[in-house]
C-alpha cells in the first residue's frame, strides 16, 4: 500500500497494512487486533519522513467532529477530533470571530498532531489555547484525559515526545478561544509591517490569519506542489557566552532572548551561510526561499533527503560548532 499521498514529504514507500479509522470504537477495535508496537500511527503526515518501507500496520487516524464543551460571553471551548484538518479549525475558529489561533493559519498536519509537537508560528504555540487532549492507551484501550499543566509543553516539545512517547492515540483535543477583546500577536516576523503596507490599523483576526497566510506562502513551499515538512530542523538554544563568541565573528547574526543564559539562533539563517540556500542534489533540495526546510523536487528517496540533513548537520558543527536537531520524525 504506498503511503505517497500520506506524508507531505511525497516519499513513495510501501506500507504492508493501511487501515483508515474514523471512529473511536473502529480504533478500538484495531488497537486490539495487532500489537500496539506494530502499529505506526499517521495523521496528516506532515512531520515524518519515511526513509524505508513499512513493515507494520499503518493506522490513519480519520475521526472528525468539532463540539462545543462551554460558552460563555468571553470565550468558547471547543473539542475537535484528531482527524480534522489543522488548517481548517483554524479558518473556522477566525470565521466564527473565536480568537487565538490565527497566528497558527496554514500550518500543515491534523489536530490530532498538534499538541505533540506543540506547533507554533509567529509568537504563538498551540498550548497558549490548548485546555485538554482526551487519549487512548495504545496497550490497555483505556481512555484517559491529560491536562495541559501535564503535557509538559515546551518548544517544539511535549509529554508526547518524551515519557509519553507512542504510548496514547489522542483522540480530540479542548481548546479555548476568545469571542472579544482579542489579544493579537502582530509584532513577530513580518506581520506589522504587511498589515501597514495594506493600510490596516486595527486588525481583525481575520485580517491576521490572511496576513499570516500570504507571508508563509512567500516564502514557504506548497507540500501539494513541492514535498516537504515545514522546517527540517528545531532553532537551536546555546548559551550566551556562545552566542557572545558567535557574534564577534558575525555581529548580524539574529538571534531571539529566551532567558538569562540561553539565546534561539534562526537554523535557516545558519543553515544559509553555511552556503546550502537553494541547494539541490538528484530531487533533494534545500529551498532558495527558507533554508531551514528541506524539500522533495519529485523522486528524492527519505535516505536522499536524510543524507542532505546529515550534511547539513556536520558543516553547521563544523563551522559554529552546533549540533541542528531534526524537528521532522524520522522512520
Ligand atoms: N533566515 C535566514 N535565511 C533563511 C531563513 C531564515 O537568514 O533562509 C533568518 C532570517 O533572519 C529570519 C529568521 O531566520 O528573519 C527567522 O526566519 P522565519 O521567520 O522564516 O522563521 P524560522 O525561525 O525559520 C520558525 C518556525 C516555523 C514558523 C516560523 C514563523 C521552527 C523550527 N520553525 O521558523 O515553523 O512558521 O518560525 O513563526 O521553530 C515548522 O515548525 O515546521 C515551521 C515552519
Amino acid at each position: 500500500y504506498s503511503l505517497k499521498n500520506y506524508n507531505t514529504f511525497g516519499i513513495a514507500v510501501d506500507a504492508k497494512q493501511f487501515v483508515e479509522v474514523t471512529t473511536t470504537e473502529n480504533l478500538k477495535e484495531v488497537l486490539q487486533q495487532a500489537y500496539a508496537s506494530e502499529i505506526l500511527l499517521l495523521g496528516g503526515g506532515s512531520n515524518v519522513l519515511f526513509t524505508k518501507n513499512v513493515d507494520v500496520t499503518v493506522v490513519h487516524l480519520n475521526l472528525k467532529g468539532k463540539t462545543i464543551v462551554e460558552e460563555t460571553a468571553d470565550s468558547i471551548t471547543i473539542e475537535v477530533a484528531a482527524g480534522e484538518n489543522w488548517h481548517n479549525f483554524v479558518r473556522w475558529c477566525v470565521e466564527n470571530n473565536y480568537g487565538g489561533l490565527e497566528n497558527l493559519s496554514l500550518i500543515p498536519g491534523n489536530v490530532g498532531t498538534a499538541p505533540i509537537q506543540n506547533i507554533g508560528a509567529y509568537g504563538v504555540e498551540q498550548q497558549d489555547c490548548f485546555v485538554l487532549c482526551k487519549l487512548i492507551n495504545k496497550q490497555t484501550l483505556e481512555e484517559s484525559v491529560l491536562k495541559k499543566e501535564a503535557c509538559n509543553f515546551g518548544y517544539r516539545n511535549s509529554i508526547f515526545k518524551q515519557e509519553a512517547k507512542n504510548l496514547y492515540v489522542i483522540t480530540h483535543v479542548q481548546y479555548k478561544l476568545t469571542k472579544k477583546a482579542h489579544r493579537l500577536h502582530t509584532t513577530y516576523g513580518a506581520i506589522d509591517k504587511e498589515l501597514l503596507t495594506q493600510n490596516i490599523s486595527s486588525p481583525s483576526i481575520l485580517d491576521i490569519s490572511d496576513v499570516i497566510i500570504k507571508i508563509r506562502q512567500s516564502k514557504l513551499p506548497d507540500p501539494k506542489k513541492i514535498g516537504n515538512s515545514g522546517s527540517f530542523f528545531k532553532n537551536p538554544i546555546i548559551e550566551v557566552s556562545k552566542f557572545k563568541t558567535l557574534q564577534v565573528t558575525h555581529p548580524e547574526i539574529p538571534h531571539y532572548i529566551v532567558d538569562e543564559t540561553k539565546v534561539k539562533l534562526p537554523a535557516g539563517w545558519l543553515i544559509e551561510q553555511a552556503g546550502f540556500k537553494g541547494y539541490r542534489k538528484g530531487d533533494a533540495g534545500v529551498h532558495p526561499k527558507q533554508a531551514l526546510v528541506l524539500v522533495n523536487y519529485g523522486a528524492a528517496t527519505g535516505n536522499e533527503i536524510l543524507a542532505l540533513a546529515k550534511t547539513i548537520q556536520a558543516s553547521i558543527a563544523k563551522k559554529f560548532s552546533i549540533a541542528l536537531e531534526p524537528e521532522v520524525n524520522i522512520f
